[in-house]
């Protein structure tokens, strides 16, 4: 056990840091070494391919990135047959999977088809997505629906599972609350808030399908409000996101509540920014003799 051990529900991790879904590619590692990361999450995968949303689908805003890449991704075959082979070979640290469906029966089948796979530590449960089953709400603003994904998918594997809640809800308490009566061992947030930019001259959408997905420094209070309400309702470990950049962010999501950090847009900006969150991180956990036990939730008011 080092200073930087942390616990994640089934997991124990021998660093708090990881990288958010979709913004960390394996190819990174030819920058930093792998191990400053306790996990690895990779993008989110779906049952069948998507090749994502029409150009323009990304812009750098002020204060972040607005996204509406629409979840591209190989689907699950493809997944299976070529990408988990390889981060099998080349990861040395546990490889949480993100996956998201459109209905519980399709999450379910997914899960079904990854527990015959060797190599997964956990998964992470990408509930953005419209549920067909419920006239395309969004799983996530639904506690209902949480709880019962969690149950179902709970009772199917023995291995880490993680919810990624999104922020664009009225009550992140209760949603958090049904994903830990729903048996999840964590919860991740935040995944992005909705955002638009036009260009003022023209008049024109920088986002072809207008609204998109704002991730980055803009959205860090959000995060790191939403963190705290959701550590003080539920008992199970969080995974925190949204605008962290540098290891004082990750600082103020510990102090928080959180039990793990992960980098999103950051790596887009630097991609040494794992690492140098990890060397910095460090550095004050030994200067000030703490473990991160003496600094998770013990935000003072
Ligand atoms: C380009 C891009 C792609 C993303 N793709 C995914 C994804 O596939 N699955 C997911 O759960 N979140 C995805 N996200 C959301 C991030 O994982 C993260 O929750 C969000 O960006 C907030 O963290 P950040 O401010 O550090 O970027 C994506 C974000 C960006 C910017």
């Amino acid at each position: 056990m080092s200073i930087m051990t942390t616990k994640l529900g089934k997991l124990t991790l021998d660093s708090p840091i990881t990288v958010a879904s979709g913004t960390f590619d394996i190819e990174n590692f030819h920058f930093i070494n792998q191990k400053c990361l306790g996990a690895f999450v990779c993008k989110t995968i779906t049952r069948y391919p998507k090749k994502g949303n029409p150009t323009p689908r990304l812009y750098e805003s002020e204060a972040g990135l607005i996204n509406s890449i629409g979840l591209q991704n190989p689907g699950l075959d493809l997944f299976v047959h070529e990408n988990l082979p390889m981060l099998r070979d080349k990861l040395e640290v546990p490889l949480i999977v993100s996956f998201s469906g459109s209905s519980i029966a399709e999450f379910e089948e997914i899960m079904a088809t990854l527990e015959t796979q060797s190599g997964i530590a956990g998964y992470e449960l990408n509930v953005s997505c419209p549920n067909v089953d419920n006239e395309g709400i969004a799983f996530g603003v639904d506690p209902e629906v949480i709880h019962q994904l969690c149950s179902r998918l709970c009772s199917i594997t023995r291995r880490e599972v993680i919810v990624k809640l999104t922020p664009n809800v009225t009550d992140i308490t209760a949603i958090a609350l049904a994903a830990e009566a729903g048996g999840a061992d964590s919860i991740a947030l935040i995944n992005t808030v909705f955002g638009m930019a036009i260009d003022w001259k023209t008049g024109r959408s920088r986002i072809k399908k207008g609204i998109g997905g704002y991730s980055g420094i803009g959205i860090k209070p959000i995060a790191l409000a939403l963190t705290y309400k959701a550590a003080n309702a539920v008992k199970i470990p969080i995974t925190a996101m949204g605008g962290i950049y540098t290891w004082e962010d990750a600082l103020e999501f510990f102090w928080a509540g959180a039990s793990m950090v992960a980098l999103g847009t950051a790596n887009f900006i630097d991609p040494l920014s794992a690492a140098k969150l990890q060397e910095g991180l460090s550095a004050f956990l030994i200067e000030h003799r703490y473990s991160m036990r003496d600094i998770i939730g013990k935000c003072i008011l």
